[in-house]
């Protein structure tokens, strides 16, 4: 890939705010990258959300808005990533028919992400067959951009793998139109939830948003899951998988207090609500200039569609580009 351009693109399925789990899995990477790629992509990626939500339509549109202002809060720049929403570029669904062919039913069904999605929803054989096949929307989400490079929870890597066999079976029966796509996962590639659950996710409840309010993170951090055994001040505490410790790890700088509060915490004398109160303040910290830049952009709404509209303009583009050579490789260029 070195004398390769590099092409970033990301997204996000417009079903709720995004969560600090967001934010270390993928939105970090998001924003260092758009100033090393020659190209940087971000979708909102309405189609796949409705792919388990059909029936709420309204939900899906008004997180549009929302998971833009999360992206926008956080550092990603209309100037340097070209933001657009995955509807209003039909030839991504094209493109999807046309990678519906070189996928098998069996291989759906055995991609761990979606099993294990399918588990979460309790959907059994009753699955939206949108949603099983939303590997394949998302491979012609990636390569419609003919992106490379792609920022992501570590969850997602088993659909990027997807995508990547996808790659080979059209270059194989068409000629060599794509590329492997690499992912990029952030250095905490998948945060534990308040509750101790190993992923923060909406439908567990277990999240701190980027849009949270003091009160907010506070409430959540006081019912964070720490040691059941710790019970008096004076017990010895137990620092693995006490997610209070674990969030500190993440997001407190100080390394050294840190290590000295989880040796006072092992031998007994330091309280959870010491160390709970200390990760508030950490996390307000982070969290206050976030939701302050959202606020600001939340004023403006307009300002906001204005730049997904012109992004969404901007990625049709190559959208187009790449669906014509698609349609004269696949040798359905009729006139
Ligand atoms: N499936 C991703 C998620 O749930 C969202 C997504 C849709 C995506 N299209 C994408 C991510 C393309 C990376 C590239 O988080």
């Amino acid at each position: 890939m070195e004398n390769k351009k590099k092409i970033v693109l990301t997204g996000d399925r417009p079903t709720g705010k995004l969560h600090l789990g967001h934010f270390v899995g993928s939105i970090q990477n998001r924003v260092k990258l758009q100033d090393e790629a020659d190209k940087s992509f971000y979708m909102v990626a309405d189609i796949q959300g409705l792919t388990d939500n059909a029936n709420n339509p309204e939900k899906i549109r008004s997180n549009v808005l929302e998971v833009a202002l999360d992206n926008l809060a956080c550092g990603l720049d209309p100037k340097k990533t070209i933001m657009f929403i995955q509807s209003e570029v039909p030839e991504i669904a094209e493109l999807t028919v046309l990678f519906l062919n070189l996928v098998t039913l069996a291989r759906l069904k055995r991609n761990p992400t979606v099993k294990s999605e399918m588990k979460d929803k309790g959907y059994g054989e009753d699955v939206p067959a949108g949603f099983l096949t939303y590997p394949v929307s998302q491979a012609a989400d990636i390569l419609f951009a003919k992106s490379n490079l792609i920022p992501v929870g570590e969850d997602q890597l088993p659909v990027i793998e997807q995508v990547n066999e996808i790659v080979d079976s059209f270059n194989r029966y068409y000629g060599d139109i794509f590329d492997h796509v690499k992912h990029l996962t952030g250095d905490i590639p998948r945060l534990v939830g308040t509750d101790g659950n190993a992923k923060m996710s909406k439908s567990l409840n277990n999240c701190i948003y980027l849009s949270d309010s003091y009160e907010e993170i506070s409430k959540k951090v006081m019912d964070m899951y720490t040691d059941p055994k710790h019970i008096h001040v004076d017990d010895p505490g137990q620092v693995e998988g006490n997610v209070v410790f674990t969030y500190l790890d993440i997001f407190d700088s100080n390394k050294e207090e840190i290590s000295e509060l989880k040796k006072q915490y092992k031998k007994g004398g330091l309280g959870d609500v010491v160390i709970k109160k200390r990760l508030i303040e950490v996390l307000e910290n982070f969290i206050k200039p976030i939701r302050e830049k959202r606020e600001d952009f939340a004023k403006d709404p307009k300002v906001v569609m204005d730049i997904l509209q012109e992004g969404t303009k901007r990625a049709r583009e190559t959208a187009k580009q790449t669906m014509t050579e698609v349609r004269k490789a696949i040798k359905i260029d009729y006139f």
